[in-house]
């Protein structure tokens, strides 16, 4: 190979590394306000943006976050979300935030962002959190986990099953930060028993090494909502 050649595929591996790495895409303009009405919209970067000139301060802006949300649900919590879909100016961003509400004893379930990372902080309670890596090359998954008091902040890295449970007596609250203006979320549970139409009986019988009327009786549960 010549010295050309070689750097020509020293570049292209850069640039391949370049791409694996990239998450939300470099922004072409200041900021890309969401518009729902494309005739009144430019069309920028594969997404509808505002034109600027229409652009108010109200489209930077979203209040509301001093409210709880209700907890009185099956899992004891609430995420109150800001992302692109609430804050039209996030578009493009790469950012949103959520507030999370916690019943005393209220879970936010095992749940995956596909799109970000989390940074979450305790603003009151005691939350016992904890994240499991994806699968190590001799096999096995890794737990981590922690309890944490007011005040303290946790990550919970992209894409990463993760969970926040309220162990104390009072409600708990927590901000969290996401690296994504949409994040999404796959709640693990939901995903596998509660699909429409059903993963088959089959399928997560032999999967999760359960009886098929454990699966049916887990297929039948309410499996809550829970973006
Ligand atoms: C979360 O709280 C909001 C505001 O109180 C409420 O409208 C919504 O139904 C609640 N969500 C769940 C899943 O309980």
């Amino acid at each position: 190979m010549s010295a050309h050649n070689i750097l020509v595929v020293v570049g292209l591996l850069a640039f391949a590394s370049y791409v694996a790495y990239a998450t939300d895409p470099t922004q072409l303009q200041d900021f890309c306000v969401g518009a729902n009405d494309p005739n009144n919209a430019l069309f920028v970067n594969g997404l509808f943006c505002k034109n600027p000139m229409d652009v108010t301060p109200e489209d930077f802006f979203r209040g509301g976050l001093d409210k709880p949300g209700n907890t009185h649900n099956n899992l004891g919590f609430n995420v109150s979300l800001v992302s692109a879909t609430q804050l039209p100016g996030l578009n493009t961003l790469g950012i949103s935030l959520a507030r999370i509400d916690y019943a005393p004893y209220g879970l936010n379930p095992p749940h995956i962002h596909p799109r970000a990372t989390e940074i979450l902080t305790v603003i009151e309670g005691t939350l016992y959190v904890g994240f499991v890596t994806s699968n190590l090359p001799g096999g096995g998954n890794k737990f981590f986990a922690k309890v944490l008091d007011k005040g303290d902040v946790f990550v919970f890295p992209q894409g990463l099953i993760h969970f926040q449970f309220n162990v104390g007596k009072i409600p708990a609250i927590a901000i969290a930060g996401l690296s994504s203006q949409n994040p999404g979320t796959t709640t693990i549970g939901n995903a596998v028993f509660g699909a429409q139409p059903p993963i088959s009986i089959d399928v997560l019988s032999k999967a999760f090494q359960l009886d098929e009327k454990v699966i049916e009786y887990l297929q039948s549960q309410f499996w809550m909502s829970t973006n």
